[in-house]
């Protein structure tokens, strides 16, 4: 998406070959008229796959989530992430490990709000090693859910992500796909 590529060039921020800031747009402020050009465009792409929610994982995914999900005419769920385990068996809960920032937690979803009724499609921000993407996959999928796809904003192409998705058998559709970085520059993949 040429409008998203445009803005990483302009006010993004390639700190070394891994990691790109966005916290004037995404990360910390959000731009929510970029973030509703954004939505429109997956709302596109996901139109005809029979989605009845919007999954994201807390927090800076829920922006455009919630953006996708006005588009879409549809509920938005966030999973949460909890530091420790919380034994509850009103919870589906899965551990994911974050390499990009060397954390754990714990993606917690309420059995109350998706069944096996639903056809999630799941939006994030980022796409790196593809940990919470398949957090949130497993998660869908103990509550007997199906999985339309993945929506992301960034995808960082010289990551593991999307070769996991793909392999699993996940549409992912990212609007920016970056092919590689180094400090004060960065090369997107060609459409
Ligand atoms: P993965 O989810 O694809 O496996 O990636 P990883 O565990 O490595 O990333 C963990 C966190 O770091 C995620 O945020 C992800 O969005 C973020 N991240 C990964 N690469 C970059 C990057 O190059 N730039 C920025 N700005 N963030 C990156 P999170 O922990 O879920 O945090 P948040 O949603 O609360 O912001």
């Amino acid at each position: 998406m040429q409008l998203l590529k445009d803005r990483i060039l302009k006010d993004g921020r390639a700190v070394n070959e891994d990691i790109l800031r966005v916290d004037t747009f995404i990360n910390h402020q959000v731009d929510p008229y970029l973030m509703r050009e954004c939505a429109k465009d997956f709302a596109e792409h996901f139109k005809e796959s029979g989605v009845t929610k919007i999954a994201t994982i807390e927090s800076s995914g829920i922006a455009p989530a919630l953006l996708t999900a006005v588009e879409m005419e549809l509920p938005l769920v966030f999973f949460k992430k909890q530091p420790s385990k919380v034994l509850n068996d009103d919870l589906y809960q899965t551990m994911v490990t974050s390499f990009t920032k060397g954390t754990n937690y714990e993606l917690t979803l309420s059995r109350k709000v998706i069944d096996s009724s639903d056809h999630v499609l799941i939006i994030d921000d980022f796409l790196a090693n593809g940990e919470a993407a398949t957090g949130a996959i497993r998660l869908v999928r103990m509550a007997h859910a199906t999985v339309a796809g993945l929506g992301v904003l960034i995808e960082k192409s010289f990551q593991p992500g999307r070769s996991k998705l793909t392999e699993a058998g996940i549409e992912t559709y990212s609007l920016a796909r970056i092919a590689s970085m180094s400090e004060g520059k960065i090369n997107f993949l060609e459409d």
